[in-house]
């Protein structure tokens, strides 16, 4: 098997084995969004119809998911990523009519009170949401009984609690780890607001191995990119499993 073919993996991400790797390798922006969502939407209750937010949609992947997959209605939401380059994934996709994508700064979303029945964010809370005052704000745009749940990269144990980032990651990743927190600071940063009940708060199950087996799946892929892509594949490997995951958060609204 490739490192590319090891992307299928039906016994554990049976939705996500349906898409081509080498579809969702061209729209990479991080380790692989599909597992995750397929993963943390296990605890969330995702409808036909509802109205999703997907806030940090990236190159548009996991929009493409939830709409086929869910029958649901997506706002793909970026910063970084054209809305017209995101809307012409979607429309190869054959979703253009259930996903529309929007150019939005996610501390000044443009969107009604209460629009959507679910939030859902992969591999982007890290870069705007650990404030104390981020959930409070992204909840007003989920009506009451709605339905929040992103995945983020964590670590088993908080920076704070090892007194510093780990040299093997801080050598690749610097202060920017200073957002992996643990799924239990998540719980604690959510439950103090009052506003939510927590579902679930947990470490992906295979978290650790799965980003190695994207990392890998990218640099057969991408060669012309191979020493970016092996330097992370060394941080993984020292690490072992040890620290290095994704935390997976679904709560709802109160
Ligand atoms: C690592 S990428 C992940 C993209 C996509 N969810 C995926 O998994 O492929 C992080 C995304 O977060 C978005 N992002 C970062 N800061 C943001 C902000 N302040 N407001 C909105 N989006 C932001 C970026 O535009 C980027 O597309």
């Amino acid at each position: 098997m490739t490192a590319i073919e090891d992307l299928v993996c039906p016994e554990r991400y049976p939705l996500s084995s349906k898409y081509d790797p080498a579809w969702l390798l061209g729209l990479d922006m991080g380790p692989n969004p599909l597992w995750m969502l397929e993963d943390l939407a296990r605890d969330l209750e995702l409808k036909p119809g509802m109205r999703v937010l997907d806030l940090g949609s990236g190159k548009g992947a996991t929009s493409v998911f939830l709409a086929r997959e869910y029958g649901v209605q997506v706002v793909a939401a970026d910063l970084w990523i054209a809305p017209e380059d995101a809307a012409a994934v979607f429309a190869e996709a054959g979703v253009a009519d259930r996903v529309t994508a929007v150019r939005a700064e996610a501390h000044a979303l443009p969107f009604g009170k209460e629009y959507f029945d679910a939030i859902v964010s992969i591999d982007a809370f890290e870069y705007f949401g650990t404030a104390d005052s981020y959930l409070p704000y992204l909840l007003r745009f989920l009506r009451p009984g709605g339905q929040v749940g992103m995945a983020t990269p964590a670590m088993s144990r908080e920076v704070r609690e090892l007194g510093a980032i780990p040299e093997h990651i801080e050598r690749l990743f610097g202060w920017e780890a200073m957002a992996w927190h643990t799924p239990e600071w998540w719980r604690f940063q959510w439950e103090i607001t009052k506003q939510v009940d927590v579902i679930c708060a947990r470490l992906q199950e295979h978290g650790w191995q799965d980003w190695l087996a994207w990392e890998r799946a990218c640099a057969e892929y991408r060669p012309e990119k191979l020493a970016e892509y092996l330097a992370r594949i060394d941080v993984l490997n020292v690490d072992g499993g040890e620290l290095l995951s994704f935390a997976l958060l679904a709560a709802r609204k109160r």
